[in-house]
């Protein structure tokens, strides 16, 4: 069985991500890493201890990454993070706080540990800022190689970016880390707008876990209705919220989900363009890409896996 490690900024669509993982057999969640993002990492940190107990699921242990990135003094949320996560990143829905604490080791010695541990069995997913991952591999380079694979959610390689025309939020709040990551060997699938802007949920998806009468399907309910409701304003065009980082998890759980691009990447990290993903001219010819970006994904059969994990999770948890 697979071990997989969440990196998250625990908002909505990581929230969502945490029940898919969980919600899958073929895959143990041996651990949440946090990082920062939506919210501050300490209320990512909370809202991954308050998750996982409501979905029953309190053996899963949770890491504190670090606050910012290496190149900022501190992290503000954005006003726009705040307006499609809600001031407490879970669409301002009221949930139990954990009575656990989290770990009192690093986030960044979890991630270097468990490659070491786990190696090949090892999927590694940050849906955040790659700042941790980055750390791990500036502080323990040769996890590149031990670390099976790592599925991202970031970037846009074939439409603009959600930040700026061309800047994804995730890559945005840390582009060097992201860019170190892309340099550094490891096997990386870059799970970006490019397909997770074709995975949509609506209103009538999340009727069916309010049905179901428990507190877990009454929370992703109204929880997620509240990312619905903040797509409406702003992406009207869409007709539903973008599941970013399931579909990262889903890619995780069966990488046939999605056709991917192998392409050796890059963020920019200086100039205008600071925070764009895109292909390193340098190691275009490179014989070997140590990178797959997706650009196509089997939408109905990924909603289909969406749906069915979760509602089924959520019916069985309190
Ligand atoms: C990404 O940014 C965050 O707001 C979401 O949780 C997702 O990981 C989408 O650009
Ligand atoms: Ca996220």
């Amino acid at each position: 069985m697979k071990k997989l490690i969440l990196d998250l900024d625990t908002g909505i669509d990581d929230a969502l991500a945490i029940s898919y993982a969980l919600g899958s057999p073929e895959v143990e969640l041996i651990g949440i890493t946090g990082t920062y993002g939506n919210v501050l990492l300490d209320q990512g940190v909370r809202n991954a201890l308050a998750v996982t107990d409501l979905l029953g699921h309190p053996e899963v242990p949770v890491y504190k990454g670090l606050p910012h990135s290496s190149t900022t003094d501190s992290f503000s949320v954005l006003d726009i993070s705040a307006f499609i996560h809600g001031r407490n990143g879970i669409g301002d829905v009221s949930i139990p706080d954990s009575p656990r604490e989290p770990e009192t080791g690093s986030a960044v010695d979890f991630i270097i540990d468990a490659a070491k541990t786990y190696g090949e069995d090892l999927v590694y997913v940050p849906t955040g800022p790659m700042t941790n991952i980055a750390a791990a591999l500036a502080k323990a380079p040769e996890i590149k190689d031990e670390i099976g694979r790592i599925v991202l959610m970031g970037g846009a390689l074939t439409v603009p970016g959600n930040v700026n025309a061309w800047t994804e939020a995730n890559i945005s709040q840390d582009p060097e880390a992201a860019d170190a990551l892309f340099r550094s060997g490891a096997r990386v699938t870059m799970i970006g707008l490019d397909v997770t802007l074709r995975t949509l949920l609506t209103y009538k998806e999340t009727a069916r876990w309010r049905e179901l009468g428990t507190k877990a399907g009454t929370f992703l309910a109204d929880m997620t209705d509240y990312y619905i409701k903040a797509y409406e304003t702003t992406s009207p065009h869409l007709g539903g919220c973008g599941l970013h980082d399931p579909l990262a998890v889903g890619v995780a759980v069966d990488p046939t989900l999605v056709s991917t691009l192998a392409l050796n990447m890059k963020v920019d990290v200086a100039g205008a363009t600071r925070g764009r993903t895109i292909g390193d001219e340098k190691r275009l010819n490179e014989p070997a890409t140590t990178t797959d970006v997706a650009v196509g994904v089997d939408v109905p059969r990924f909603l289909d896996e969406f749906m069915t994990r979760i509602t089924t999770l959520a019916a069985h948890a309190a």
